[in-house]
């Protein structure tokens, strides 16, 4: 493990930015692979190393919430409340965009999604930074997405210029999208910020997209997005036992993701360390979907939370780590 990133490697990591150059840096979600968001040669070399589609969008991070105003054309009211309410924090708020947003960052959507995200070094990153920085998580294009810095350096390798070091994740799992840009809000993305908190913001239950509706690709929302190599299932708690020894039978290594307490299972059957709330589930997903690779699983079967606070975002994520995701339900409805 390396040292936690300083001072004067924030202020390296901002000139980097400004030579065009990519910069890995935590945010309270996932890491970010930063490019310098007004820069369209720094933007297709971001998209090159991420191996990312050029029609999918990316978000804008910024330093406070008055930086909104940068690079959207307005800022509804329900924006704005949102913002109040949550930044710095893990939403992405989706508005029309400013004149100003290279098509580069849009996928050339009239959209842009912007977010001020909760971490010391991201935002000192930002104000040293000064304007907005376009980032995707730092993983390959339909990998698991890093929650530290080893897992950054792990994918992307020698292809980022610079590498922030700000330990693991505090969520884990991606900021929840709301798409503002229409009369009423739609969450495009469950996240960390929960579906409890925006209705308690917005006094009104918040209708989550359906994937026909989307007007722009959204990889974060393909079914096949968040896979490790392993195969992984969705199972009820009651059933692991038994679809375990199912794949033992066969000869598969098999392992089991869920909440503490772990069932009991043939001693054979890798029991990954099981969190105890779906805080700790959100925070942990993405470094135990790495264990599952690092122990050659062939079979990951992973017990989903309830679809409460948090819950409901690694819920999402393990379905569609599972290809069984929103997406592919509805197209087949
Ligand atoms: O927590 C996060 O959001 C992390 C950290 C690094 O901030 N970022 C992240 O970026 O998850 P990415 O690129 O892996 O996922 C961003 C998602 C994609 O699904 C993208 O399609 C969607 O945001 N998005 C970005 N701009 C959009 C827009 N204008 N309209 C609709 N969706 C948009
Ligand atoms: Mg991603």
């Amino acid at each position: 493990m390396g040292a936690q990133s300083t001072a004067g490697d924030v202020a390296r990591a901002a000139d980097v930015l400004r030579h065009g150059g990519l910069v890995a840096f935590p945010t309270e979600t996932v890491y970010g692979l930063g490019a310098d968001a007004t820069n369209p040669d720094a933007l297709r070399r971001l998209y090159a190393v991420k191996g990312r589609p050029a029609a999918h969008p990316v978000i804008v991070h910024v330093a406070d919430r008055a930086q909104l105003r940068d690079w959207a054309a307005r800022v509804p009211p329900v924006a704005a409340r949102l913002a109040e309410a949550c930044w710095p924090g893990p939403l992405t708020i989706v508005v029309e965009r400013a004149a100003r947003v290279p098509d580069e960052v849009t996928g050339g959507a009239s959209t842009v999604g912007v977010r001020v995200p909760d971490q010391p070094l991201a935002r000192a990153l930002l104000r040293t930074f000064g304007d907005g920085i376009a980032a995707p998580s730092a993983n390959r294009f339909g990998r698991v997405s890093p929650t530290t810095a080893a897992a950054v350096r792990g994918d992307l390798g020698g292809e980022v210029d610079l590498v922030l070091d700000g330990g693991p994740c505090r969520v884990g799992v991606e900021s929840t999208i709301v798409d503002c840009s229409r009369d009423d809000p739609v969450v495009l993305r469950p996240g960390g910020v929960t579906a409890e908190r925006l209705r308690e913001i917005l006094g009104a239950d918040v209708a989550v997209a359906r994937a026909g509706e989307r007007a722009t690709p959204a990889p974060g929302t393909l079914p096949s997005h968040y896979a490790p190599r392993a195969t992984v299932e969705l199972a009820a708690r009651e059933d692991v036992a038994t679809r375990a020894a199912e794949h033992l039978v066969v000869g598969r290594s098999v392992g089991v993701l869920c909440l503490a307490p772990a069932p009991r299972v043939d001693g054979r059957v890798a029991v990954l360390d099981p969190p105890h709330d779906v805080d700790e589930y959100a925070h942990v997903l993405y470094q135990r979907l790495r264990d599952a690779d690092a122990y050659a699983l062939d079979v990951l079967l992973a017990v989903p939370p309830a679809d409460e606070g948090v819950g409901a975002a690694v819920a999402d994520r393990l379905r569609r780590a599972a290809g069984a995701g929103d997406a592919v339900a509805e197209a087949r409805a």
